[in-house]
C-alpha cells in the first residue's frame, strides 16, 4: 500500500530516489577488493601445508595416488588368477610355463649357453593347490608365522607362479646359491641383469620391496599383452608409490 506513495499518479511511473552512499563504506569497499588475491594466496597456502601435515593426506596418498586393488593385497602379495590348462606347456620334466613365454625363455637359455653361461630353470607354473601346500606346510615345519611366511612365499592365489608367467632361475655351476641371496653374486644372475630384458624378463621382488624379500632368482615373462594384463596392476602400484615418494 505504501508502495503507491512513490508512484506518480498521473503518468503511473515509479519515481526514483536518489541515495547517498557512505563515503566510509565506499573507501572500505575498494580496499577490500585490493586485498581480496591476496587473501585467496595466503589461506590456500596455509591450507595445503596443513593438508600435507594432516591424517587427510596421507589417506589420500594411500587410496587416491595408490589405488587400484594395492587394498586387494594380502602380506605385499597381489591376487593373481590360475591359468588355463591348455595355456600351459612342458618345457622340460617338471617345468610347465605360459606358452606365450615358452619360446623367449627357451631362447634366453640358449643365448646364455652360447655366452657359456648355464642358466637352470627351479620352478615355473605352480597351481593354486601346490601354493597352499607349499605355503601351508612350509609356514608349519619352520614354524612361522603368515606374515614371516609370505616374506618368501606367497599365499595361494596370491603367487605370480600360478599364472605360468613366472620362472625360478639358478646356475647350474653353483647350485649351492638355488632360492638363496648368494644367487646374485652367480655369473648366472649378471647374465640375466644384463641380458633378461632383451627376452621380456623382469625381477619381480627387488631389494626395495618391503614386504617380500628379495629373491634374484625369481623373474618374470612381461612379453605378451596377457602378461602385460596380468601385472598391469602390480606396475601401476610400483609407479604409484614412486610418485607418493616424490610428492
Ligand atoms: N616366492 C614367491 C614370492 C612366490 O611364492 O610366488
Ligand atoms: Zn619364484
Amino acid at each position: 500500500m505504501k508502495k503507491k506513495n512513490y508512484i506518480n499518479q498521473t503518468k503511473d511511473i515509479p519515481v526514483a530516489e536518489r541515495r547517498y552512499l557512505n563515503q566510509n563504506y565506499l573507501k572500505f569497499k575498494k580496499n577490500f577488493l585490493f586485498l581480496v588475491p591476496f587473501l585467496i594466496l595466503i589461506l590456500s597456502f596455509t591450507g595445503l601445508s596443513l593438508f600435507r601435515n594432516s591424517k587427510i593426506s596421507s589417506f589420500v596418498n594411500t587410496y587416491i595416488y595408490t589405488p587400484n586393488n594395492i587394498d586387494q593385497s594380502i602380506l605385499g602379495h597381489l591376487p593373481y588368477k590360475e591359468i588355463s590348462k591348455e595355456k600351459l606347456v612342458l618345457i622340460e620334466p617338471n617345468i610347465e610355463v605360459h606358452i606365450d613365454m615358452s619360446k623367449p625363455l627357451l631362447k634366453m637359455r640358449d643365448d646364455a649357453k652360447k655366452d657359456g653361461i648355464y642358466l637352470v630353470f627351479l620352478s615355473g607354473y605352480r597351481s593354486i593347490n601346490l601354493q597352499k601346500d607349499i605355503f601351508y606346510s612350509l609356514k608349519s615345519i619352520r614354524n612361522q608365522i603368515a606374515s614371516e611366511r609370505a616374506r618368501v612365499s606367497a599365499p595361494p592365489g596370491y603367487s605370480e607362479h600360478s599364472t605360468g608367467f613366472a620362472i625360478d632361475i639358478g646356475d647350474a655351476y653353483k647350485r649351492e646359491t638355488d632360492f638363496e641371496v648368494q644367487f646374485e653374486n652367480t655369473d648366472a644372475f649378471r647374465w640375466l641383469k644384463k641380458n633378461a630384458a632383451k627376452y621380456h624378463f623382469k625381477l619381480s621382488f627387488n631389494q626395495n620391496n618391503k614386504d617380500v624379500d628379495y629373491e634374484p632368482w625369481h623373474w618374470r615373462f612381461e612379453g605378451s599383452i596377457e602378461a602385460l594384463k596380468v601385472f598391469e596392476t602390480s606396475n601401476r602400484n610400483l609407479k604409484n608409490t614412486i610418485k607418493v615418494k616424490n610428492w
